[in-house]
């Protein structure tokens, strides 16, 4: 394995640009290989069997092109499939779950920590496993569907939005929870509502940036990293319209969004 070769990162859509958003900014010497299944997205609403499957797909996709190390940037397919990728193949993997659990863990002060997530992510038992080492932390879940919805649609606030933060963040304020995982892709998108709702007091846990550091990590100890200035290059790949993935993705996470490809998986 060298150094030389690109990152993969695998998304169910466009969310994982917050990922990719944070790998620019952490490890901006690195080239990177995106892939959003957008074609068979949003993965959330789907089975845990059908989102390992087509992550799995989207992976092997990404290490035919030559990749030296896998990032799962989306909750719901790390959740599902990150134990059979990481038996099927042979680089690093990094995943967003671990990564922002710890980060949560070392955050807390009183123990009590919430995740909000896709259904898929909620029903894997995903984080209750990331956590499970750590006896003293109660741990509080709640599905936010329709926060991807907005994300996609462009939407950041008003009263539609703000009305559902409200509701889906109430099981979080009321278990006392000073730490909050936003354990989805889309969800850094929306810490200004998040933010609003829940105030200061409770530390918001981006599992982008978190999945990010993890990378860096990663890369370092396998002597991966590549840490020369240079002019790294970001090749995006969709199953859906390369100029819709264009268009949404520029708008979500800024210019580094260029031409992107379609592919059939
Ligand atoms: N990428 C997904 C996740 O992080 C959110 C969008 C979807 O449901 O496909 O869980």
């Amino acid at each position: 394995m060298t150094a030389h070769l690109p990152i993969g990162v695998f998304d169910s859509g466009f969310g994982g640009l917050t990922v990719v958003r944070s790998l620019v900014e952490q490890l901006p010497n690195e080239d990177l290989i995106y892939l959003g299944d957008t074609a068979r997205a949003p993965y959330g609403p789907r089975s845990i069997a059908e989102v390992r499957k087509y992550a799995l797909q989207g992976l092997d996709f990404l290490v035919e092109q030559g990749v030296k190390a896998l990032v799962i940037a989306c909750n719901s397919a790390s959740s599902a499939a990150v134990r059979d990728a990481r038996e099927r193949y042979s680089v690093p993997i990094t995943e967003v779950v671990l990564p922002a659990a710890s980060r949560a863990v070392s955050a807390t002060r009183n123990g009590s920590v919430g995740v909000i997530a896709t259904r898929s992510t909620v029903a894997s038992g995903s984080y209750d496993e990331a956590f499970a080492v750590a006896k003293h932390i109660t741990l509080t879940k709640q599905a936010a569907p329709r926060f991807v919805e907005f994300v996609e649609a462009g939407v950041t606030g008003g009263d539609e939005l703000l009305g559902a933060a409200r509701e889906y963040l109430a099981p979080i304020q009321a278990a006392g929870c000073d730490t909050l995982i936003l354990g989805c892709t889309h969800y850094p998108l929306l810490s200004g509502v998040i933010n609003f709702v829940l105030g200061n007091s409770v530390t918001l846990v981006s599992s982008a940036e978190a999945c990010a550091q993890s990378t860096y990590g990663q890369l370092t100890q396998a002597m991966l990293l590549r840490h020369q200035p240079r002019a790294a290059t970001r090749t995006f790949y969709t199953t859906g319209d390369a100029s819709d993935f264009q268009g949404i993705g520029r708008r979500l996470v800024g210019g580094f969004v260029t031409d992107a490809r379609r592919i059939t998986l």
